[in-house]
């Protein structure tokens, strides 16, 4: 694939791999962070550091697992220096890659993983603070926003707010998809 020798932006001349996605092919569910920090870059996987772990465990407390019911990418597939937010227009550069995974998967529903990823796939006002947890529809699928994992790593206040959205995710697959549930 195209993707793997990717140098549209300049992320691409200081990373270990670009890190494409993983999950279930076939998953329902799509969630999408923001880019690869330091393990992802070097394990060639979304979400497998301290983030990855921390979301993987709020996964399982609604009964979901990685590979079996979802399907993970980001919003930049290139690691970026220091793991700062990519640019608007170094998303810009890489997005087409994204929009490619979703229309192959057709997700019935998209979760967002913290501010950067919400503002680009569902609206650029969103306040993620405000709005996380919150069910936004388009003509292709249902969108929640929800709080990045490592904002709870950071201050654990976070946590029970997320948890709370994943319950209403939980609910929400009930009710729209077909095998995920
Ligand atoms: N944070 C993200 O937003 N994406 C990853 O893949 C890992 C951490």
């Amino acid at each position: 694939l195209d993707c793997f020798v990717c140098t549209n932006c300049p992320f691409s001349e200081n990373r270990s791999n670009v890190v494409f996605g993983s999950g279930n092919p076939k998953a329902e569910v799509m969630f999408i962070g923001e880019g690869p920090g330091e393990q992802e870059d070097l394990q060639a996987k979304p979400f497998v550091g301290r983030s990855g772990k921390l979301l993987d465990s709020m996964l399982g407390e609604i009964g979901l697992s990685r590979e079996k019911n979802i399907y993970i990418g980001n919003i930049v597939k290139c690691r970026p220096p220091k793991n700062r937010d990519p640019l608007p227009e170094e998303q810009d550069l890489c997005i087409d890659w994204l929009r490619n995974q979703m229309a192959i998967l057709k997700p019935k529903i998209i979760v967002t993983v913290g501010r950067i990823a919400a503002m680009k796939i569902i609206d650029p006002n969103i306040k993620i603070t405000k709005d996380h947890g919150t069910f936004y529809e388009n003509k292709k699928a249902l969108m929640m926003p929800t709080i990045h994992p490592a904002a709870i790593l950071r201050n654990s206040k976070h946590k029970p707010l997320v948890e709370d959205d994943f319950r209403k995710l939980k609910l929400k697959i009930e009710e729209v998809c077909a095998h995920t549930y």
